[in-house]
């Protein structure tokens, strides 16, 4: 499973992973009918996006946003060229899965431990009994895991996070044989200098070929972090359409970095993402429709004029 990363970099410089239907949408209040989460994920597959994670399979009574997890995959009319993931927390959750198989799910914990707790009920040690179950299903079932590694910037509960610990995770994760790991800034607390040390440290110990970073924009820093972690040689940036998102066992947690305001920025620095922008701007408009609010993304506005789109 290692190295299925590299299958999906052969047209872009840069992966960007699209987030909103699950990290977006698993935080909103209003249960967003199957039917219109079909149509924005197909919406976000229709520019270009080769990855778009659609869904959790997690406790329904945890995260009720996102309980029509099966559904949605049942429904889900599927592009060629994007690949369809979910959340598995665990044995549960992969067998729900399996029923009507998304292209790829996730594995997801934290590095500090008490939001791990928090978030899916489990020690360090209990997590890692758990997913080697997981893993390795998937592996008989030919299904690539990613792995989420949240609060690497900072935790809610215990404020900063070795890095010692963060990478003695990314080793246990890559044990496993998780064939990417997805840094995450869950509260958004990271600035340009700590994105340096930390990614720095990850390459010279890790490489960052198997590295994805996933920044949350809660205090306007995602994009300054993302710019550094790409210098750095990080390829492949989660991101959620619009800014939608946050982590509900994260107190405060907003959103994720707006697709289209990091799509935007590698695109006029000659980055390429293998993303059509303007089709980019109808799903975030989408979105808007959806939610019936006004999504935190900068770019969106600007670019629904730019584009010729209209803004609802
Ligand atoms: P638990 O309560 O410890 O589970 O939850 P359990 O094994 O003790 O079972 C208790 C009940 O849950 C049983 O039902 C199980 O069947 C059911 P009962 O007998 O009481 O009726 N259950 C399930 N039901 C459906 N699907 C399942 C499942 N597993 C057990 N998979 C669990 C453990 C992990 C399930 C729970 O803690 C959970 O659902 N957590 C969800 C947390 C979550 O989704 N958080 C948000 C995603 S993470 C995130 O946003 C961060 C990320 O974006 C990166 C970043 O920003 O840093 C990825
Ligand atoms: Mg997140």
């Amino acid at each position: 499973m290692i190295g299925m990363g590299a299958l999906f970099h052969s047209t872009a410089d840069v992966l960007v992973y699209e987030v909103g239907p699950r990290d977006g949408l698993q935080n909103e209040s209003v249960f967003i009918k199957t039917e219109d989460k079909c149509e924005l994920v197909e919406t976000l597959s229709a520019s270009g996006l080769s990855k778009v994670e659609v869904t959790s399979f997690v406790n329904p009574r945890w995260i009720p946003a996102l309980a029509d997890a099966s559904r949605l995959l049942e429904m889900l009319q599927r592009q060629p060229g994007t690949r369809y993931g979910a959340l598995v927390p665990n044995m549960k959750g992969m067998e729900r899965a399996l029923e009507f198989r998304p292209d790829e799910v996730a594995i997801f914990m934290s590095a500090s431990e008490t939001h791990n707790k928090k978030n899916i009920n489990k020690s360090h040690e209990e997590t890692f009994q758990a997913f080697e179950k997981v893993v390795a299903k998937a592996r008989e079932e030919e299904l690539p895991v990613r792995a989420y590694l949240s609060t690497v910037w900072g935790c809610p509960y215990e404020g900063d996070v070795s890095l010692a610990k963060t990478l003695s995770l990314i080793d246990k994760l890559n044990q496993l044989g998780c064939y990417e790991i997805s840094l995450g800034d869950t509260i958004g607390v990271g600035d340009p200098a700590h994105t340096r040390r930390i990614i720095s440290e990850v390459k010279a110990v890790n490489g960052l070929s198997n590295i994805a970073m996933h920044m949350h924009d809660t205090r306007g820093t995602a994009l300054a972090n993302c710019l550094v972690g790409l210098e750095l040689g990080v390829a492949t940036f989660d991101s959620s359409i619009g800014g939608l998102g946050g982590c509900p066992y994260a107190p405060g947690a907003s959103g994720n970095l707006a697709t289209e305001d990091l799509v935007y920025m590698l695109e006029r620095m000659g980055v390429k993402t293998g993303i059509d922008l303007k089709a980019l701007v109808r799903a975030g408009l989408l979105a808007q429709r959806l939610l019936n609010r006004k999504l935190p993304g900068r770019a969106l506005a600007a670019l629904a004029h730019t584009y010729g789109l209209v803004e609802e």
